[in-house]
Parts: C-alpha cells; structure tokens; sequence
C-alpha cells in the first residue's frame, strides 16, 4: 500500500471514531449551562486534524492493544488540546480571530464564556480517563502524564516562554527549541505514552515512542510555523503572517525557510529509527510521521 493511501485509511477510518465518541463524551447533561455547552461543542467539532487523538489510537495498536481501549484517552487529549487553542486565541495571548476555520471561540461566544469553555474541557479529560480507562492503575497513571505534559512544567510553561520571548526575545536555538518542545511538544509526545500504556507495553517500547513522539512534536511546530510564513490562510483555518505581527521568533524568522525544513526532516528521520523496534507493527506511525513536514493544513 503507498503511503498516501495508508494515510487515507488511517484518517477516515480513526477520526470518525474520535468523532463520534467526543460527541457522545459532549452530552453532559441538564446541570451543564447550555451556552458552555454549545461554546464547547463548537470548538471541539470544528474539524481540527485530530492528529493526537489518532497518535493514541495508533501507538496502542502498534504495543500490540486494541484502539477501542484507547478511545476515552484519544479524546481527553483532544480536549486538553482544544482547551489550549481557545486560550491560546484569546486577546491576552495570541489575538487571532479564525480557528479551525471558524471564528475564535472568543469572537463568537465572548471572552469570559471561552476561558470557561476551555477550564471545562481540561477538567471533562481527566474525568474521562479516571472514569473509562482501565485498569485503575493505568488510569492514574495517564493522568498523571497529561497533567504533566500539559501543566506548569510542559505545555503552560511553554506558553508562558513564548509570550516572555515577545517582549524579551529569543537567545538562541536552543531558547526556541525549549520553548517549542514545551507548548507543541509535550502534549503530542504524551499521545504517544498514553497509547502505549493502555497497550500494556513494557517501559522500553513506550520509551521508543516517546521520542518518537518527541522528535515529531518539535518537527510539528516548525511545520506550523513554515506554514504561518507560506501557508494558505483557507487550507489551514487560521490567520497567516501572525507571528511576525506579534514579534514572535520562530524556527523560519531565526534559522530561514530552507534551514527549517532541514531541521524538520532530520526530527522525521529521527522519528523513524526510534519505530525501527516494532517492525511492521510501526508502519502506521511513520506514515504519520512523513504527513507532518509535508501537510498544508
Ligand atoms: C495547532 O495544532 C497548534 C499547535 C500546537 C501548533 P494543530 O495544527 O494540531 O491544530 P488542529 O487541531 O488541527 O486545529
Ligand atoms: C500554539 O502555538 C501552541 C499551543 C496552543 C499550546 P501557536 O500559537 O503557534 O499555535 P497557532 O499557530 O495559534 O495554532
Ligand atoms: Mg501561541
Ligand atoms: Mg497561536
Ligand atoms: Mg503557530
């Protein structure tokens, strides 16, 4: 099979899955404000890549487990990521107005009403996992890796260097490397051992993919900031040209668009020799892989 429509098979066949079950995880009942619900439920289902959910869903397949075991961890991520990109939108931070296609979460439901929609969806995820992922051990066990990929030491501490380094500047690579493996990396890295772990897989294989998730995740955001240079605003759903307003470092504005593509198929080269391990089973993985530096959207 080419890679192409492995990467096909793999899209329609887990993200109507992810779908699915986020929307059933969204019916929360009459105690939930209807307007915090529709502010969820119109980030959440605006059509975003669900590519951590599905680096769930695959790492557990590839250990060697069964995606449907993963389902509940694949969208507590995606929550967790959403969240992430209300805020991230928000005046305060990013400013943007566009998302997913769609008007920011803030321009359509109001400012308070998205920082609320966001607190919401980081509580729902690990109510999930502590709910429906089992064993009990395990379950606590993927908690404690998406509190620590996305809290005051991962994604937030990224967050919070990238908004000091608009006013500070950056240093140099490895001050935009740190702070690109923090905001972009962690979160994804961490789809990688939450699938892992719910397959059951010893503490090497998981390792394996970790910084497979690793390499991936700063390779994601180069690509996410190549795409904010050259990308086309209609494919990818959001504004373009938004870092430099903000006087942001980025891989592109730091290192050029040549340099920054190298350093992204080098990260997807590294990728691939920590799959090596798995064999076959590791396929899925390194289509996935190739899909990041080469995506439009
Ligand atoms: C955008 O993430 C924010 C970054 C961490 C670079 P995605 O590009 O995965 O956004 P969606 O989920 O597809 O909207
Ligand atoms: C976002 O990075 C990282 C997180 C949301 C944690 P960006 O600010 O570059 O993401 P976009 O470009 O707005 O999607
Ligand atoms: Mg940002
Ligand atoms: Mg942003
Ligand atoms: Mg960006």
């Amino acid at each position: 099979m080419s890679e192409v429509s492995m990467l096909q098979e793999i899209w329609t066949e887990y993200r109507t899955d992810i779908d699915a079950a986020l929307e059933s995880y969204l019916d929360l009942g009459p105690n939930c404000p209807t307007k915090l619900q529709e502010a969820m439920h119109y980030s959440l289902m605006a059509g975003g890549k669900r590519l951590r959910p599905v680096l769930v869903l695959l790492a557990c397949e590839a250990c060697g487990g069964k995606a449907v075991d993963a389902l509940p961890a694949a969208c507590a991520i995606e929550m967790i990521h959403t969240y992430s990109l209300i805020h991230d939108d928000l005046p305060a931070m990013d400013d943007d107005d566009v998302r997913r296609g769609k008007p920011t979460n803030h321009k359509q439901f109001g400012e308070a009403m998205a920082i609320l929609a966001g607190d919401a969806l980081l509580t729902l995820a690990f109510q999930i996992v502590a709910q429906d992922v089992q064993p009990q051990d395990v379950a606590a066990a993927c908690c404690a890796d998406l509190a620590g990929a996305a809290g005051a030491a991962g994604m937030v501490a990224g967050q919070v260097a990238d908004l000091e380094a608009e006013d500070s500047g950056i240093k140099d690579i490895q001050h935009l490397e740190g702070i690109h493996r923090r905001k972009t990396g962690r979160l994804l890295s961490c789809a990688l051992s939450l699938g892992a772990r719910i397959a059951g897989a010893d503490w090497e294989l998981r390792n394996h993919l970790v910084e497979y998730g690793k390499s991936v995740g700063l390779a994601f955001q180069i690509a996410d900031d190549l795409l904010d240079v050259s990308g086309n605003s209609e494919t990818i759903g959001k504004q373009t040209q938004k870092d430099a307003d903000h006087g942001k470092l980025t891989y592109p504005s730091l290192l050029g668009i040549e340099e920054s593509r190298d350093k992204a198929k080098q990260l997807i080269q590294d990728a691939h020799e920590r799959l090596k391990p798995l064999g076959e089973q590791g396929q899925r993985l390194a289509a996935l892989a190739d899909f990041i530096i080469d995506r439009d959207h």
